[in-house]
């Protein structure tokens, strides 16, 4: 059994004041959720506030980025190591805004989760294709490439540790869900690639997510699909409520 994991990715939203008061709201609402792992990945500079307001809960924190690097000369960077001082046990790692504005690729996604590794934090690695990739069938050559170039170059204990997104980029924020039918079968397809490599029990045990305007109304739908171990919501998650109710689609 795969424990379920619905992660909220805030992107460049809210103040620490407004992250303290996101948090003020959303505890009392998932109080009771024990059937998944909740995680809220806020801008680095709210972390503090969101590691505080979380002391004592079932809610954990993570990033949206960090650098390969321990420490060193890299102006604006943030390390592992400094996000698991700041109480995060997570990390987004290649989400496909930072593949499409900031030159991201297979190589440096995979210098960053074996960084977050080697730290302690769980990296979530994310791939997806776009819309003319999809529409020009290839769905499967894209997913495959970029589970070859990161995943493909992990050690067995290594790809233990890890949590995959996939993301289809025509979905991320248009509203425009991809059907429980399509993401099942590119989770499908991506277990497939797993198996090749890690085995039955390494494809088993991974957790594959969803993301892509996940919302509400449809994420029921969505965590009904076997294929489909937990949620990547962006928008939906900045508001307490509507982040409560997708954590709370179960039972
Ligand atoms: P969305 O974003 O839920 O707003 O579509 C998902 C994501 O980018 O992780």
């Amino acid at each position: 059994m795969r424990r379920a994991i619905m992660a909220g990715n805030w992107k460049m939203y809210k103040t620490p004041s407004e992250t303290a008061a996101f948090f003020e709201k959303f505890r009392p609402l998932v109080s009771g959720a024990t059937h998944a792992e909740i995680v809220i990945c806020p801008p680095f500079v709210d972390l503090p506030a969101a590691a505080e307001a979380c002391q004592g809960t079932r809610i954990q924190i993570g990033a949206q980025n960090l650098h390969w690097a321990a420490e060193g000369a890299f102006t604006g960077e943030v390390s592992a190591g400094m996000l698991r001082a700041t109480g995060c046990q997570w990390v987004i790692v290649a989400h496909s805004e930072r593949r499409e504005y900031f030159g991201e690729t297979e190589e440096t996604a995979l210098k960053k989760v074996r960084a977050a590794l080697e730290a302690g934090l769980t990296p979530i690695y994310c791939i997806g294709e776009r819309l003319h990739e999809r529409e020009g069938e290839k769905t499967h050559e894209v997913l495959g490439r970029q589970m070859r170039g990161c995943i493909g170059q992990l050690t067995p204990e290594q790809f233990r540790g890890v949590v995959i997104a996939y993301e289809p980029c025509w979905a991320i924020g248009t509203g425009r869900v991809a059907t429980p039918e399509i993401a099942a079968d590119a989770h499908a397809f991506i277990r497939r690639q797993i198996r090749e490599q890690f085995g039955t029990d390494g494809a088993d045990n991974c957790r594959i997510l969803y993301g892509g305007s996940v919302k509400p109304d449809n994420v029921r739908g969505l965590m009904a699909q076997d294929e489909i171990d937990g949620a990547l919501v962006g928008g939906a998650s900045l508001d307490p409520a509507s982040f409560a109710a997708i954590v709370n689609f179960w039972p």
